[in-house]
């Protein structure tokens, strides 16, 4: 097989790290690595597959004089809208983990279990949803296909680790007693914030906002009715969801949890009498999402309650992008696309 060039913009933050041990996890057939990060940390190294590699600064110049084949991005919205054109001018296939470019008409957003195919249609940039879209559409799609979703409402509980390395050190020095703040607008610690992202006009956040637009991009359908709350919880990994669903056709309970249990990704702990659900702890440096509180909602025709559970870190964030990058490989190596 063909080895491959990488390159990981970010690679100093958070997701970035990640990526380094999930190519390395996933034995990825790559050759050549460049570790992109900004001025602030040029120089410094850091190891990946058993070897040192040197930081590089981000520039406008930096891929000009490099054969580089896929760059996994996550370095912000404005890194990534600045600079993913200049690597895709290039020749470079980025998948960019940043809301930037989600909902661009022209780019594939993918989940590798849901919607594989749209790499296909790529043209320079795939985009990596965000991390609480991401476990609800792996949950979420195989449910659709089968009994068709008529509305969905989402409330989360997300953990700090989602708002970078500041979002982390808030709980942890809350724990601590201190009350400096370096990310969220209140004490984190022995706290729940109904506030992640930006508030838009219509009251909403940015995060609800895009659980609502990814999903009905990611499962292809624009009218589905989607309402959300996204909270901030002092949970350092692994964001919860609790996720009801209304369908168009009826089910009967135990067929939708064999449904589950038979789809790609997806962990069913259900077994409420010995305690038994999904909870962070358990999902930690796992790559798959666990579901179950599985049960009917009575107040409607058909619907149905689930309480979704994975690491943000890996399956919403840098496990996802990877799977990105070997599906692109396998159809650089299938013929499906042209390298
Ligand atoms: P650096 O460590 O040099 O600041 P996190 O989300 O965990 O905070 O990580 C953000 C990542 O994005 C880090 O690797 C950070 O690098 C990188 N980054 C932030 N701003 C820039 C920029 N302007 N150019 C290049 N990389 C950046």
């Amino acid at each position: 097989m063909k080895k491959y060039n990488i390159a990981i913009v970010g690679a100093t933050g958070m997701v970035g790290r990640k990526f380094l041990e999930v190519l390395e996890e996933r034995q990825l057939p790559l050759s050549n690595c460049y570790l992109f990060a900004s001025a602030r940390s040029a120089g410094k190294t850091l190891e990946f597959m058993g070897k040192e590699y040197t930081i590089l600064e981000l520039t406008e110049t930096c891929f000009d004089d490099k054969e580089i084949d896929i760059a996994l991005f996550s370095a912000g919205a404005s890194v990534s809208r600045k600079y993913a054109p200049i690597a895709a001018s290039k020749g470079i296939v980025v998948i960019d983990n940043s809301s930037a470019w989600r909902m661009d008409d022209e780019v594939p957003l993918v989940v590798p279990e849901v919607n594989p195919d749209e790499i296909l249609k790529h043209k320079g940039i795939i985009a990596n949803p965000n991390c609480s879209t991401i476990q609800a559409v792996v949950v979420l799609n195989p449910l659709h296909r089968r009994y068709k979703i008529k509305r969905i409402v989402y409330s989360t509980y997300q953990a700090v680790s989602g708002a970078g390395l500041n979002g982390y050190l808030d709980l942890q020095n809350g724990i601590q007693g201190k009350t400096t703040l370096l990310k969220f607008p209140h004490p984190i610690f022995a706290n729940c914030i109904p506030h992640i992202d930006d508030f838009l006009d219509n009251g909403y956040t940015k995060e609800e906002m895009k659980m609502i637009q990814e999903t009905q991009k990611i499962l292809g359908d624009h009218s589905l009715k989607i309402t959300a709350t996204t909270v901030r919880v002092p949970v350092f990994h692994g964001h919860s969801e609790s996720i009801n669903v209304e369908f168009e056709r009826g089910f009967d309970l135990n067929e939708l949890r064999e449904v589950l249990a038979n789809s790609p990704g997806i962990i069913v702990v259900d077994n409420p009498k010995n305690n038994e659900y999904p909870m962070p702890i358990y999902a930690e440096n796992r790559d798959e999402v666990f579901v179950g509180r599985i049960r009917r909602d009575d107040s409607v025709a058909s619907g149905v309650n689930l309480w979704v559970v994975a690491d943000n870190i890996r399956k919403g964030a840098a496990t996802n992008t990877v799977q990105i990058a070997q599906k692109l490989i396998e159809y650089w190596e299938n013929g499906r696309l042209n390298r």
